[in-house]
């Protein structure tokens, strides 16, 4: 996560991540899914901007935290972007929101914050853009408001907020994740591989998704991945990348199997789902293979084509 300050405001850059491997192991009594997962953050980042607002309870008509969210990709700009619909919601329903004020009232702090979002990290894609700004939140609250809380209490917050969102916390870019997958295992991984990430127009809500797994009998495990990340980039990353949650995603929405046809085409070294969808990525060797992949899927006109590095 990276941070500057802009005169009396503070800037935070909140990346995106992709799961190379996700096995589901069993729902539990709460409801959650016990997971074991290896997720990677991306060289794509949302940009948030805090500016400490004074607020006092007694006078408080407006809100002592206000969200104002903008997508950076204007389809003016970029003919392969698109505005995110829905929009996103910039109220108390933003997990931005629920972490600012979910840091007042763990440290009753009075003061308040004017909040900007930018937005680059599609949405309902499986790339955690939502639990990252709020990972973001997190420390960038923490900072400006002075509130010095340490890193296993913002942890601690982070949990309540989302399974994913403690995973921006560690500072490992990479890590092997279990529990709902807020329990981290850093991973030391030596190289970074080039991703092209499609985000077909269609979204798909988690719970949704989660809902319609079912369990096969058999448990995959990460370890083969990571020593094919550990021994770099290889056609062998093909048979270790996993993601149990690819067939019920492609049972509820036709362009998952669209997607997995279409780099079923293409020269890359694996190509999977990320997390619960709808992003789509293959891996390449290098920028060069990548950025000609994603110019041929640009192309088709068949959603949003990002081309990433990770950020190991
Ligand atoms: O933790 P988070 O709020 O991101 O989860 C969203 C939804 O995804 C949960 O309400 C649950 O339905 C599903 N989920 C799950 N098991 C996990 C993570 C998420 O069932 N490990």
């Amino acid at each position: 996560m990276l941070f500057r300050w802009d005169k009396s405001s503070l800037v935070v850059h909140a990346p995106a991540k992709l799961n190379l491997f996700l096995e589901v192991l069993n729902k539990r009594p709460d409801g959650f899914h016990e997971l074991e997962t290896v997720m990677v953050m991306l060289g794509i980042h949302d940009t948030l901007r805090f500016t400490s607002l004074s607020h006092s309870t007694s006078e408080a008509t407006e809100p002592a935290v206000s969200l104002r969210v903008f997508s950076i990709n204007s389809p003016k700009a970029d003919p392969t972007a698109f505005e995110e619909n829905p929009p996103i919601p910039a109220g108390a329903d933003n997990l931005v929101v629920k972490a600012a004020e979910l840091l007042r009232t763990h440290t009753g702090y009075a003061g308040g914050a004017n909040i900007e979002l930018w937005k680059r990290i599609p949405s309902e894609a499986g790339m955690a853009g939502g639990s990252s700004d709020a990972a973001a939140t997190l420390v960038g609250l923490n900072h400006l408001w002075k509130l010095e809380l340490a890193t296993e209490e913002l942890r601690q917050l982070a949990a309540r907020l989302g399974s994913d969102v403690p995973f921006f916390l560690n500072s490992s870019r990479s890590a092997l994740c279990r529990g709902r997958g807020e329990i981290l295992e850093p991973l030391d991984l030596p190289l970074g591989l080039f991703f092209v990430v499609v985000k077909p127009r269609s979204g798909l809500s988690t719970p949704a998704v989660f809902r319609r797994w079912r369990p096969t009998g058999s448990r995959r495990s990460a370890l083969p991945l990571v020593e094919e990340l550990r021994r770099g980039p290889s056609a062998r990353l093909a048979g270790t990348l996993y993601n149990a949650l690819q067939n019920p995603a492609e049972e509820l929405n036709a362009d998952i199997s669209r997607m997995r046809d279409v780099f079923s085409n293409e020269p890359v070294l694996g190509h999977m789902m990320s997390g619960s969808g709808t992003s789509y990525f293959g891996v390449c060797g290098h920028r060069r293979h990548a950025e000609r992949v994603a110019a041929r899927l640009s192309s088709r006109r068949i959603g949003r084509v990002v081309v990433a590095r990770s950020q190991f």
